[in-house]
């Protein structure tokens, strides 16, 4: 979470350039907002904080600034409240070093304690990122260059770090990495550096990464990459980048979120467009692994817990779902003949990553799908998919979930040696759903949305691998329209949850035409004699039904089919009450802390 960007180059309406490549980088936190820029001659760094969306900041207020050196921040807020005190960047207490932050700082109150030693008021906001500037300083008046003193303090720190430093009179920038991303971008005279690249995607198409352990000294021509444990030099290699900003832009649609619903016509059938012998490859290691794990966090989370269906119904294969959080628990369990199926949208997820770790310590082998290519997730695994989502914006995932699940379900028919039939039944889909996302379609679901968006309380159930999808529907539901939703398994609810069941309490069943159907439907029976308000998500209408949204009859992909309108009435209970549904409150789209 937290979006960093930083600019050093000719232009010098650098404030406008970052403010503007922090709009692009708002999804990854949208409490408060700041920018530092280095003015010619001035002794200080000029800055601009407030707290509140940079998506409401006007570029225009900037144009007077002048300076061609500048770091900007977007913030999710983990130490200290969201206040503008707290918003980046951060000072040293001359203001002659800013910097700009995305991690935890762990021993940051060790480090606090230690720099204020005989100085009163010295830190002036509440979070961990005030260390590192005063670190700096502190390194710097013991008689060390800032490139020295900066890797002295990258020393100092604990945790998981991506941070930008800035001086006034230095003509450079400064970036570490630990654990948090951080891309550079290369244009002609210039550089940028962000924590993801559509910032600086107008400006230029080739980008180095860094990675855990190095830093970059960049000035207007050259970009010096060294690893702060041992400074040794680091060559990287250019990489140019096909991405299309278009399809990162909202274009024509009121929301990212709709855009990227009605995008799943699209982004299903890349999904499965795999190298059928990269698929085969890993279906090879899930037969012979001793152990195949299934982790994610939040939504990917609740793909992996349908993907535990998958391998069972489709492959007869056992696997074991655990989130990412939870995953480390599970450590007596894996040995060098393990796989962990790590699966994450961002593939920058902290839990994600500390689950790989575990997985790793264990000489484990690691595969992993992730939508965002170069990713420090993909990176660290041993193989790695890319589901070929595009740019997912929307905090709600929503496009990315279901090209997890389809590309999941045809591994797992890959494992049954059945790879061809599953590639037919997600073709098959593909076209289904093409034709199910018109505007008729979401139109209707929007009338249902106007039927309940006044209740407290929303039920979800499901059976089978639409279990799991139950629990994703109140996530979605949860996040974007912030009423309390929850999922269950149908069977069970008279276990308790019915308990809650009132008259006109709105349920919602997912089926499939399937074996569980018969089990389901007298789930809903039992829900019906309580009072409850029933929609139905079913490929066909039945009578105990108030409700029924249409799904195609897909078989084993019945939980893609399923997802997709819940997904569109989550969308349009938040607008019809007023919330903005790609933004939602104490939310971020990455979560790179844990
Ligand atoms: C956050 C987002 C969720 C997402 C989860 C995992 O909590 O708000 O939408 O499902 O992170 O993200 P990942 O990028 O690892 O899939």
């Amino acid at each position: 979470m937290c979006g960093i960007f930083g600019y050093i180059g000719t232009d010098n309406h650098a404030a406008q350039k970052t403010v503007n490549g922090l709009k692009d980088l708002e999804y990854r936190g949208y409490d408060s907002w700041g920018i530092a820029v280095r003015s010619p001659r001035a002794q200080e760094l000029y800055s601009r904080k407030n707290v509140g969306k940079i998506s409401g900041v006007a570029e225009k207020d900037f144009a007077n600034i002048v300076g061609d050196m500048s770091i900007g921040h977007s913030r999710w807020a983990t130490h200290g409240g969201v206040t503008k005190k707290n918003a980046h960047p951060h000072f040293n207490h001359d203001k002659t070093i800013a910097v700009v932050h995305n991690g935890i700082i762990e021993n940051a109150d060790v480090l606090r304690r230690r720099l204020s030693e005989g100085k009163r008021n010295l830190f002036v906001s509440e979070t961990d990122t005030e260390v590192i500037p005063h670190l700096i300083d502190y390194h710097m008046k013991m008689g060390k260059s800032l490139e020295d003193a900066f890797v002295a303090t990258c020393g100092d720190l604990k945790g998981r770090f991506a941070f930008v430093v800035m001086h006034t009179e230095s003509d450079f920038l400064l970036a570490a990495r630990s654990g948090s991303p951080l891309i550079i971008g290369k244009g002609e005279g210039e550089y940028f550096i962000a924590s993801d690249i559509p910032a600086f995607l107008e400006y230029t198409q080739v980008v180095n990464y860094l990675d855990d352990g190095e830093y970059v000294k960049l000035n207007r021509t050259e970009a010096r990459f060294r690893s702060f444990h041992t400074q040794k030099k680091i060559q990287k290699k250019d990489i140019p980048i096909v991405f299309n900003k278009e399809a990162a832009s909202k274009g024509e649609w009121d929301h990212f979120m709709l855009k990227e619903i009605v995008e799943q016509k699209d982004s299903l059938a890349r999904a499965i467009n795999q190298d059928d012998k990269a698929i085969k490859k890993i279906a090879r290691e899930i037969q012979k692994a001793r152990g195949v794990f299934l982790s994610g966090c939040g939504t990917a989370g609740k793909v992996c817990m349908a993907a535990e269906y998958f391998f069972s119904v489709v492959a007869e294969r056992h696997t074991n779902f655990a989130p990412s959080s939870e995953f480390p628990i599970y450590h007596h369990f894996l040995r060098p003949e393990s796989l962990l199926v790590a699966v994450s949208q961002s593939g920058e997820t902290a839990d994600v990553l500390e689950a790989m770790k575990v997985a790793k310590r264990k000489k484990s082998k690691v595969l992993s799908l992730v939508n965002v290519s170069g990713s420090s997730v993909a990176r660290a695994s041993d193989y790695s998919l890319l589901i070929n989502a595009g740019p997912e914006k929307a905090v709600a995932s929503t496009k990315a979930a279901t090209s997890q699940l389809a590309l999941l379900l045809l591994i797992a028919y890959a494992t049954a040696g059945k790879l061809k039939e599953g590639k037919e039944l997600l073709i098959g889909l593909v076209g289904k759903i093409n034709d199910q996302l018109n505007p008729k379609y979401l139109e209707y679901i929007k009338k249902v949305a106007e039927i309940i968006f006044r209740e407290n309380d929303v039920y979800i159930i499901g059976k089978s691998a639409n279990y799991p999808m139950a629990l994703e529907a109140a996530i979605k539901i949860q996040e974007v329209s912030y009423i309390h939703a929850e999922g269950f398994a149908g069977g069970e609810l008279k276990h308790g949850p019915i308990a809650l069941v009132k008259k006109n309490t709105p349920c919602i069943a997912l089926l499939a035409n399937d074996e569980t159907k018969d089990d389901m439907l007298s789930n809903v029976a039992e829900l019906k004699a309580r009072g409850a308000y029933i929609i139905g998500i079913a490929p066909e209408d039945h009578a105990l039904f108030d409700k029924w949204i249409s799904v195609p009859d897909v078989g084993a992909a019945s939980p893609i089919a399923n997802l997709i309108p819940i997904q569109i009435l989550a969308y349009y209970l938040a607008v019809l009450r007023g919330n903005n549904p790609d933004m939602p409150r104490n939310l971020a789209k990455s979560v790179t802390v844990k």
